[in-house]
């Protein structure tokens, strides 16, 4: 079993411990196979809904909805499928939500799952879906001010599951249907008194003596734009009113440091980690201590280069990148495909830096640990050969460093500038 198969099970298996209600099976779940995710839900009793999914023979292999009680109220969850499904036919997502409504019946509370990007989901909810809450997969976490499109407000997790958001429904007795974000009116005055103080700088910037004819068009337009987004929000305002509604408080929770990891969860990640570390023979030490040069293809490895360059050597000896490897072994995850890449230098040919490398294209170049010379210089083998016929990338850009530190690895720790001169050799004379 793959990699990623043994991660999905994982993760089904994780999600139905801590007592998950419903879940939605998106594109990319569906990439692992249809056998295997199907099967996988069976084993693991995975609470899939999926209203839009119909399979050989009129079969609909999940329910389209789920109605689960919490504190006495009824909460109806319909979910929606996105992607390809071999044997089976995925209908409009948007129809086949609103009939499995309507056939749920009187509920306190409507959720509809639908795990794509916002804007297909979006549209829908504008036109009019008859839900309290839609949850897609555009991951909102950096959002402050809850979206409503059409009746319905848009809710969505983090990216990678490093943040998570918590929607805390409260039920006024009595009152009408429908939700009101807890603040809304106090956020959308935010925005407004935003907008304003904008409104007035540009004003101020158009008007201005030393602005040209062409500077003072593109301020118009722009105040124009803004001038529209502001009679939105007050209209908005307008409508915005609390009143007798039940209430809803949304935030986002990230999963940092200060939350204390399930033990039983870590167990159980761990041993999935064992696994992939068991993919390579060698022991940790002995993957760290692989010598660090690539026997074939366009890369030729950090020791190809000492001979020439020893100042050079000697400062990236110094540097973190050197020690990339042991970083994964120290934690398992040497033989684990969505650690790899960014940790070894190398085996994908075709491209100067080398991304994505795979553990199949590094075994087959003969290495690569670390984040090697040629990780940044590009490959060198031609090089090595003739130095002053074949060059190498000189002065390697931003743009290449940050195709290993990207936001979503480091939360956005990154800074060019603070990094660059930890990493640069002097030259010497
Ligand atoms: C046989 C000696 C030799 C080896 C081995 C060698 N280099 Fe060089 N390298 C040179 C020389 C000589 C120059 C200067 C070339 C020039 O200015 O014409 C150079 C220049 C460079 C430059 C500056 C690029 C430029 O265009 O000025 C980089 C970067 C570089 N080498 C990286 C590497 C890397 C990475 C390796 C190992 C894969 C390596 N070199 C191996 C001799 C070598
Ligand atoms: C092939 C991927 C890759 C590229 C390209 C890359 N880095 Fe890195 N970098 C890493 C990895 C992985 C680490 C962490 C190493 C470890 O500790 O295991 C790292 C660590 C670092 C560190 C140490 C950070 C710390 O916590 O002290 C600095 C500084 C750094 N990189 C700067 C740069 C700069 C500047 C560039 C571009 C010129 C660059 N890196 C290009 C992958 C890369
Ligand atoms: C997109 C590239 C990329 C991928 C994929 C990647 N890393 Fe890294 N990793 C980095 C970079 C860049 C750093 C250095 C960040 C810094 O210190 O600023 C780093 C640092 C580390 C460190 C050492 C520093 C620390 O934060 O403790 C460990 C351990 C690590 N990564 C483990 C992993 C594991 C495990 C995976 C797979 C789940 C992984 N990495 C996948 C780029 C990557
Ligand atoms: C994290 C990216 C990174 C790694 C890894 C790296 N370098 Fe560099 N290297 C640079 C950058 C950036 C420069 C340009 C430095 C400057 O302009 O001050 C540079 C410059 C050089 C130069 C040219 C110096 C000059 O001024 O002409 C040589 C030669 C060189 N590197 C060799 C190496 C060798 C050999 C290794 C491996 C032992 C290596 N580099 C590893 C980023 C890297």
């Amino acid at each position: 079993m793959g990699q990623r198969h043994a991660k999905a099970r994982l993760i089904a298996e994780e999600w139905v411990a801590s007592g998950l209600d419903a879940a939605a099976l998106g594109a990319f779940d569906w990439e692992l196979g249809a056998p295997f995710v199907r099967e996988t839900v069976k084993r693991s009793g995975y609470p899939v809904v999926a209203a839009n999914l119909v399979c050989e023979g009129g079969e609909r292999p999940f329910p389209a909805a789920r109605v689960v009680e919490h504190g006495g109220r009824r909460i109806g969850i319909v979910g929606v499928t996105v992607g390809e499904v071999e044997g089976c036919v995925v209908t409009d997502p948007a129809e086949a939500a609103k009939q499995a409504r309507e056939l749920m019946g009187d509920v306190d509370a409507a959720v509809l799952l639908w795990p794509a990007r916002e804007e297909e989901a979006n549209v829908a909810a504008r036109a009019g879906l008859p839900f309290d809450f839609l949850v897609d997969a555009s991951g909102r976490s950096g959002r402050t001010t809850p979206e409503r499109a059409g009746q319905t407000w848009l809710l969505g997790g983090g990216i990678k599951t490093k943040a998570v958001s918590v929607a805390r429904l409260s039920f006024v007795e009595g009152g009408k249907a429908g939700f009101f974000p807890e603040k809304y009116d106090q956020l959308i005055d935010e925005e407004i008194a935003k907008v304003e103080k904008y409104l007035v700088t540009a004003q101020r910037q158009h008007d201005g003596e030393k602005t040209t004819p062409t500077a003072r068009v593109l301020i118009q337009r722009k105040i124009d734009a803004k001038q529209t987004e502001l009679a939105e929000l007050k209209e908005l305002r307008a409508s915005a009113t609390s009143d007798g509604q039940n209430v809803v408080t949304i935030r986002t929770i990230t999963l940092d440091q200060e939350i204390a990891d399930h033990e039983a969860t870590l167990a159980h990640v761990e041993a999935v980690k064992a696994t992939f570390s068991a993919m390579d023979d060698a022991s940790g030490a002995e993957v760290v201590a692989r010598p660090m040069r690539i026997e074939h293809g366009p890369y030729a490895g950090t020791e190809a280069c000492v001979k020439c360059h020893p100042t050079q050597y000697n400062q990236w000896r110094s540097t973190e990148h050197a020690r990339a490897m042991s970083s994964l072994v120290a934690v398992s995850r040497h033989r684990d495909e969505d650690c790899f890449s960014c940790h070894v230098t190398g085996g994908a040919p075709a491209e100067i830096a080398g991304f994505p490398v795979t553990i199949e294209t590094s075994d087959a170049v003969g290495g690569g640990n670390n984040v090697q010379c040629e990780a940044c210089h590009g490959p060198g083998r031609d090089h090595v050969g003739d130095p002053t016929k074949h060059r190498t990338v000189k002065d390697p850009d931003e743009a290449l460093c940050r195709a290993c530190h990207t936001p979503e690895q480091d939360d956005g720790r990154f800074d060019f500038a603070a990094y660059l001169p930890k990493v640069t050799h002097p030259t010497p004379e």
